[in-house]
């Protein structure tokens, strides 16, 4: 279905046609000046250069012919050569009842469905996730949904830190603590225990102290790069510690992100890349692709147009250790022979885009992707304190992610307590919900790359642009259309959504018809801040248009019918968007 404004434009273009024109200029966009109209055309401006004539002359029996046009109320050309367009009620009720009879709203998928791998996970095994890692998940997320819903086949990915020297640094410190374990006696013969020797708080006491240690004493540091080193060359009890850890983390790690409504299809590790390294190594070597910088392996990426200077690609350490980088490249070689990926998005702490360009250069030049798969890198801005610093703990430390989540659940269901009468039970339930979609939608409605402020008051708030402002909305829907029932009606099944008869009703109908539009938009550039904004003026629109209408004591059954279908319309569009953001409505709230 063609959205709203294809529409509007359609008319237009015929009329620049019809009146000798050409018609590119016929484009239409909604109006930045709303007090005056809904939509505009600018065309007749730039039309007026190329036709050497006054922009009134192109304007003005451009507007003569469409003013007897049904689909347009009101239609005027303004000096020195604006359109504005207001739209028919009647075209526009029209356009929603077809939007709520087509199949998500009339949106037409990608014509030509993509496999799409998104890496957003990026956490490391044996280290608490922090605020980093929830960003990259609540992003990933959403633009996973938001593609998905446009008809491609996306794959989410984990990629879980696995295999870096932080695994050495771990199993040092635990040899440190628990020297005894069998793991560490090197004469063992047995089998392992099959329970992990530590549990994950204690697991994740471990990385930091031993970080800590090791930075005042180089022996331990050589001990721990030893220990990598023979566990990525398949020392046994190293490797039994290993799966230990990984076996605590994955499981510790997917309640997390269940609590933020995150799901990956794969929990690949970059351990998994390893089997990919060797070949991958060779293959550069024998096609010329890398060269030996100070013993090290490297692959040069600079580019003649390049202002920046841009490092060349490490591919091996001088003593032959691999490193972030090869594990990125031998991935990427992973996923193109499992899933063959049309395009790879990439979505980390923007602090790593100079890196990702580094790895795409280095695919792109040794061809280990196809000339049209497109690699993309999504960097997002840092999250804040109130001091404008990244967000830390009240000590000054990193905060856990599963207390930024506590704190903010709990500071909702403080505001539920205290203005609500909910049984505790329930109070309880829907704080968990609503605490998600409060930091969720804090986060979302930030254009990704920006740095934002962590603000737990405004981000709980009940009113303002926020995620719990979204799910009372939908909540208030949800008990009007009970309400509806409850008084013994039923919709007749001839009912429609009539022409609008109010200005709030007016404004409702513009920003439910912006759907397919802002979907678009938030699809292109994979930007769920655009989702955020439309769902929050859609919520304004529909809580104005409520105050103003008295919905449930209207006399006039079709009347009342058509609001009824129309706000059932909204709740479906909202939790449809709701949905695309990766938030939840609970029944009440
Ligand atoms: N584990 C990394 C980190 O914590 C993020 C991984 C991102 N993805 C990737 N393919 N490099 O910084």
């Amino acid at each position: 279905m063609k959205t709203i404004i294809n529409l509007i434009e359609d008319e237009m273009k015929k009329a620049f046609e019809d009146n000798g024109f050409d018609k590119k200029y016929g484009t239409v966009t909604i109006s930045n000046r709303p007090d005056l109209c809904q939509y505009q055309c600018n065309g007749a401006l730039p039309a007026a250069k190329e036709y050497k004539t006054a922009p009134m002359n192109i304007a003005g029996p451009i507007v003569d012919q469409l003013k007897s046009n049904p689909k347009f109320k009101e239609i005027n050309a303004i000096a020195p050569g604006f359109i504005n367009i207001t739209i028919s009620d009647e075209f526009l009720a029209d356009y929603i009842n077809d939007m709520k009879q087509e199949e998500g709203f009339g949106i037409e998928k990608e014509q030509n469905p993509k496999t799409i791998i998104i890496d957003y996970g990026g956490p490391n095994i044996a280290k608490p996730l922090h605020v980093g890692h929830m960003r990259s998940a609540i992003i990933g997320e959403s633009i996973k949904r938001i593609l998905r819903f446009m008809g491609n086949k996306v794959i989410g990915d984990a990629h879980l830190g696995d295999w870096g020297t932080q695994m050495g640094l771990v199993i040092a410190g635990l040899r440190m603590k628990q020297p005894d374990l069998v793991y560490f006696d090197e004469s063992f013969e047995g089998e392992y225990p099959k329970e992990a020797p530590f549990t994950i708080s204690e697991l994740e006491e471990i990385y930091p102290a031993a970080s800590e240690y090791s930075k005042s004493n180089p022996e331990f540091r050589e001990e721990a790069k030893q220990i990598t080193y023979l566990l990525q060359n398949g020392h046994k009890g190293y490797l039994a510690l290993w799966n230990h850890i990984l076996e605590v983390s994955v499981s510790d790690l997917k309640k997390v992100y269940e609590r933020l409504n995150v799901s990956f299809d794969l929990w690949k590790k970059e351990s998994d890349a390893q089997p990919y390294i060797n070949d991958m190594v060779q293959y550069f070597k024998d096609n010329n692709y890398a060269r030996i910088s100070e013993g090290a392996l490297v692959i040069d990426v600079k580019e003649e147009t390049d202002t920046k200077e841009m490092p060349p690609c490490m591919v091996l350490k001088s003593d032959g250790a691999t490193l972030y980088n090869t594990t990125d490249l031998a991935t990427i070689v992973e996923r193109m022979k499992l899933f063959d990926p049309d395009r790879i998005i990439y979505i980390t702490d923007k602090r790593q885009e100079l890196y990702f360009e580094t790895i795409f250069r280095a695919a792109r030049k040794t061809k280990l992707v196809n000339d049209n798969t497109i690699l993309n890198f999504i960097g997002f801005g840092t999250m804040n304190g109130k001091d404008g610093k990244p967000f830390k703990t009240r000590e000054g430390g990193v905060m856990r992610l599963e207390h930024l989540i506590q704190n903010v659940t709990d500071e909702v269901h403080t505001k539920i307590v205290e203005n609500r009468n909910m049984d505790p039970e329930e109070a309880k339930e829907v704080a968990v919900k609503v605490g998600v979609a409060a930091l969720k939608y804090g986060d979302l409605s930030n254009q990704v790359s920006k740095d934002y402020i962590f603000d737990v008051d405004r981000f709980t708030s009940f009113e303002g642009n926020t995620g719990p402002y979204i799910l009372y909305t939908i909540v208030r829907i949800k008990s009007i259309l009970a309400k509806y029932e409850e008084i013994g009606k039923k919709l007749p099944s001839d009912a429609v959504i009539l022409p609008p008869s109010s200005s709030h009703e007016v404004n409702l109908m513009l920003e439910i018809s912006k759907f397919s539009d802002v979907l678009y938009s938030a699809y292109e550039e994979t930007a769920p801040n655009r989702i955020c904004q439309y769902i929050y003026d859609l919520a304004n629109a529909l809580n104005s248009f409520y105050h103003e209408t008295k919905i449930i004591a209207e006399e006039d059954e079709r009347k009342q019918a058509s609001w009824i279908i129309m706000i059932g319309l909204v709740l479906d569009v909202l939790q449809t968007c709701a949905y695309l953001i990766g938030i939840e409505a609970p029944e009440r709230m």
